[in-house]
This record gives C-alpha cells, sequence and structure tokens, in this order.
C-alpha cells in the first residue's frame, strides 16, 4: 500500500518505518524542513532503540521517503496518517491546531479517495472535526471526492517503540465505514499474524480508548506513590509491600514501581486532557484529578529527601545526577521529574553535575536551557567526583551495577538519593551508603 504519514516524531517514525519494513511503500511528511533534510540524509533526529537500522535499511530498499510537501506526497496515497503532536492547551485541553492544519491541508491538496487516520491522540469528537474540515476545503473547491475518517490511536512505548509497534498487544481502529475497516486491516494485517489484535469500534470509542488506556496506567503509578508516601510514614517499606500487592494476578506486577512521578509526552498531557473533556461535558473527575495531584506533588518527593537531610539553603552543595530523561530507553525529556527536581535544588544555591545516556542534548539545549548552575558529563563517574551526594534519576541499565567503591572515592561522603522506581541496588547499605529512596 502507498501511505503517508503526516509528522515525522516520535509516532510518525517509527509508524511509518514499521509500515515500510512490512514492504508498503511510505512517505513520512514535516513541516520542520531540518529533520527531512536529516532524514533524507540517514541521520535520525531522536533516540529510540532500533530505529536508525530499520530506517537505513528501508531507505535503501527504496520503501521509506521523507518529504516537506504534503501535497506532493498524497497525490498517489492510499492511506494518509495524521501523527503530528497534540501537546497540552494553556488551559489544559489537548491543543488541535497542528491535527487541524493537517485536515486543512489535506482537504486542500487531495486529488482522489483518501482513507485519512488520526494516529495522534485525540479529545473524543475530533474526528468529527477533522472530517469537517476536509469538507469544508473540498466544498470550496467545489470537489465531491469522498474520503473516510478513522480513529488509530497509537500504543507505543518510548524506548520499545519498534517492538510495540511490530507486536502490537492490539490494534484498535474506530471506523464508521466498512471499507476504512477492509484497508485498515489490510494495512495491518502484518502486525497480526500470531493472533487476533485487530479491534474494530466506533470512532467516539477509539479516541476514548487512547485516553482510558493512559489514565488507567498514571492511577496505578500514583496509587502506588501514594502508597509509598504513607509506607515512608508508618515505617512501611513501599518495595515490600509492592511485592506483596503484585502478586495477586488481579493488581500485577507492571506499573506499581514506587518512584518519581510519571512524566514523558502522554501521561501528563493526556491525564490533564481527560480531566478537562470530562469537566467540559459538565463531569467533575475527582480520580483523575487527584492521580495528577499526587503526580505533581511526587516530583518533588526526592529534592524534600535532599532539603530535610541538609536543610533549605543548598548553597555550597552540588550534587551528582545520573539520569534526566523521563524513562530509560529515549532522549525525550518531555515533563521529566529530573527538570522539576534539578529547578528545585538550583532554586536553592545547589550545584549539579548531570550524566545521561542520551539525553544530555535536550537538556542542554531545551528543558534545562539557560539554568545556571549545571555542568553536564560525558561520564557517569565525573559527574560524582567531590559531590556531596549522589542522585539517581533514571533507570537505564548501565545504572544498575555500577562501581559502589568507585562512588564511595569520588563523593565526598556515600550518600546516595534514589529517585528511580524500577531497581533497588542490592545491599547498598551493608556497602556503608547512607541512602533514601521513595517509599522507606
Ligand atoms: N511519543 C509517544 O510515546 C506517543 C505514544 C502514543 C501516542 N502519542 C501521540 O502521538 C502524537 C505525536 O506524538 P510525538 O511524540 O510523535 O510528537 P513529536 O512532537 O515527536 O512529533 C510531532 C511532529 O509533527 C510535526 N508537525 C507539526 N505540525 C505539522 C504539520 N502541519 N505538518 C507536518 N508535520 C507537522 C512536528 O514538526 C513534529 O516533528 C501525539 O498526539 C501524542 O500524544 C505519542
Amino acid at each position: 500500500m502507498k501511505v503517508v504519514i503526516v509528522g515525522s516524531g516520535y509516532v510518525g517514525l517509527v509508524s511509518g518505518t514499521c509500515f515500510a519494513e512490512m514492504g508498503n511503500t511510505v512517505t513520512c511528511v514535516d513541516i520542520d524542513a531540518e529533520k527531512i533534510e536529516k532524514l533524507n540524509n540517514g541521520i535520525i533526529p531522536i533516540y529510540e532503540p532500533g530505529l536508525e537500522a530499520m530506517v537505513l535499511k528501508n531507505i535503501d530498499r527504496k520503501n521509506l521517503f521523507f518529504s516537506t510537501s504534503l501535497k506532493d506526497s498524497i497525490q498517489s496515497a492510499d492511506i494518509v496518517f495524521i501523527a503530528v503532536g497534540t501537546p497540552m492547551g494553556d488551559d489544559g485541553a489537548a491543543d488541535l491546531q497542528y491535527v487541524l492544519a493537517v485536515a486543512k491541508e489535506i482537504g486542500q491538496a487531495m486529488n482522489h479517495s483518501l482513507v485519512v487516520v488520526d494516529k495522534s491522540t485525540v479529545p473524543v469528537g475530533t474526528a468529527d472535526k477533522v472530517k469537517a474540515t476536509i469538507q469544508q476545503e473540498l466544498d470550496t473547491r467545489g470537489s465531491d471526492i469522498s474520503f473516510d475518517v478513522v480513529s488509530n490511536p497509537e500504543f507505543l512505548k518510548e524506548g520499545a517503540a519498534i517492538n510495540d509497534f511490530m507486536k502490537p498487544d492490539r490494534v484498535v481502529i474506530g471506523a464508521e465505514t466498512q471499507l476504512a475497516i477492509v484497508k485498515m486491516k489490510e494495512l495491518y494485517i502484518p502486525f497480526c499474524m500470531s493472533h487476533e489484535r485487530f479491534i474494530t469500534m466506533d470512532v467516539r470509542s477509539a479516541e476514548m480508548t487512547k485516553y482510558a488506556a493512559n489514565a488507567m496506567l498514571a492511577t496505578k503509578i500514583s496509587f502506588m506513590n501514594e502508597v509509598a508516601n504513607i509506607c515512608e510514614r508508618v515505617g512501611a517499606d513501599a518495595n515490600q509491600v509492592r511485592i506483596g500487592i503484585g502478586s495477586d494476578a488481579r493488581i500485577g506486577y507492571s506499573f506499581i514501581y514506587p518512584g518519581c512521578g510519571y512524566g514523558g509526552s502522554c501521561f501528563p498531557k493526556d491525564v490533564k486532557a481527560l480531566k478537562k473533556i470530562a469537566q467540559e461535558h459538565d463531569y467533575n473527575a475527582k480520580l483523575i484529578t487527584a492521580v495528577e495531584d499526587v503526580n505533581d506533588a511526587q516530583k518533588l518527593v526526592i529534592a524534600e529527601k535532599i532539603i530535610q537531610k541538609y536543610g533549605d539553603d543548598l548553597t555550597g552543595k552540588t550534587f551528582g545526577i545520573w539520569g534526566l530523561a523521563f524513562k530509560p530507553g529515549t532522549d525525550d525529556m518531555r515533563e521529566a521529574p529530573a527538570i522539576y527536581i534539578i529547578k528545585e535544588l538550583v532554586s536553592r544555591g545547589a550545584k549539579i553535575i548531570a550524566y545521561d545516556p542520551k539525553a544530555i542534548d535536550e537538556a542542554k539545549g531545551h528543558y534545562l536551557k539557560g539554568i545556571q548552575n549545571i555542568t553536564y558529563v560525558t561520564s557517569k563517574y565525573q559527574a560524582l567526583e567531590n559531590a556531596d551526594a549522589m542522585i539517581l534519576l533514571t533507570e537505564w541499565k548501565e545504572f544498575r551495577s555500577p562501581d559502589f567503591e568507585e562512588i564511595a572515592k569520588l563523593l565526598k561522603q556515600a550518600i546516595i538519593f534514589d529517585g528511580r522506581n524500577q531497581y533497588i541496588a542490592y545491599n547498598i547499605e551493608e556497602k556503608g551508603f547512607e541512602y533514601y529512596r521513595i517509599g522507606k
């Protein structure tokens, strides 16, 4: 099939590359000319394990193309995906300006029947807006070309995006016509070979499914963080409690690690957007509001532990930070707890030495840009030289079995604050460290 993906970010680039991998001819479009130029030169603008090799292979096979022109790209397309950003607007609602701008451009450019697919995470009712926007452009041109608008929310996880896309738990398709379902099934069947994962439903339910899934996962995280905060106060160990409750199959082990809160490009904005959707329909989403409140506070729990230890004024203190990305396997720092923790510590006079395997450019160039008193280093041990304490914030594998003797030598005092949510170092206190973690 001939597929066009509009928006070549984390979702668009991964989806387009995986469709190309299955033998489709794919053009990824973006308005960011620099990004497209890089991609055309085989330079991948984001870090995602396995992506680079797959992009290069499919460029070589002539299955995968990159362009800044939506108009040229859709002339022979069967299916066009909208995969642009839907960031949080000022009022917490998803900002649909990019999605609707693409819809308008599609309406202006399409010259034959098309299936238009919303892959961006969008509020319920957006497919209707996309449809109306395209139709308005067709009416202006006096064109009677037919088209379908399908909702196909994306569930990939950054850091494991290729695997998630190639072997999805489910492919959710919200469509109004049988023709659209058939086309989507033809495209997705190679990804669903081992068993049926193709779920069809009405468009609004598909749009809602994405928000419900992310809100459920965020709820598990905030629930466990709340339990962890209670554990700290009553002398229980949240990690042991996690193991105790996770053994119940109805609860399960995933997403119940205590930590410094969820971040990233999806959970924070999607939880907020769902709250807003509810509000707009005269419903006060109390649980979703609490999930968000717990998370906002949780981002600063590690900073609070540091303040408890050293006092309000951190002037003269230096902290070596391991991990800036919101989770391992990505360079994405959107809403990463590290941003909030570092800003809090710096605002109290602390100096930071930071290391991350992939996210330093993002931190320097964007999320922590202009903040004084941060030094970035290229090796993890360098971050600890003469620091008062070490702070662990991302569960990168290279942080799992560090050389504790080396760490103790480099630090002024053997003190570790651990905000990671998936790994508790073994016997760390017995190695002579003062060790602070979430939930104990
Ligand atoms: N990142 C994830 O893990 C993830 C997972 C599932 C769903 N989603 C959803 O997918 C959508 C995209 O997320 P992302 O993380 O890939 O965003 P992103 O910011 O990485 O990429 C969006 C891209 O769209 C481009 N763009 C904006 N306007 C455009 C236009 N008019 N024409 C062409 N390109 C345009 C931008 O230049 C950018 O490259 C969002 O709605 C997000 O919520 C993201």
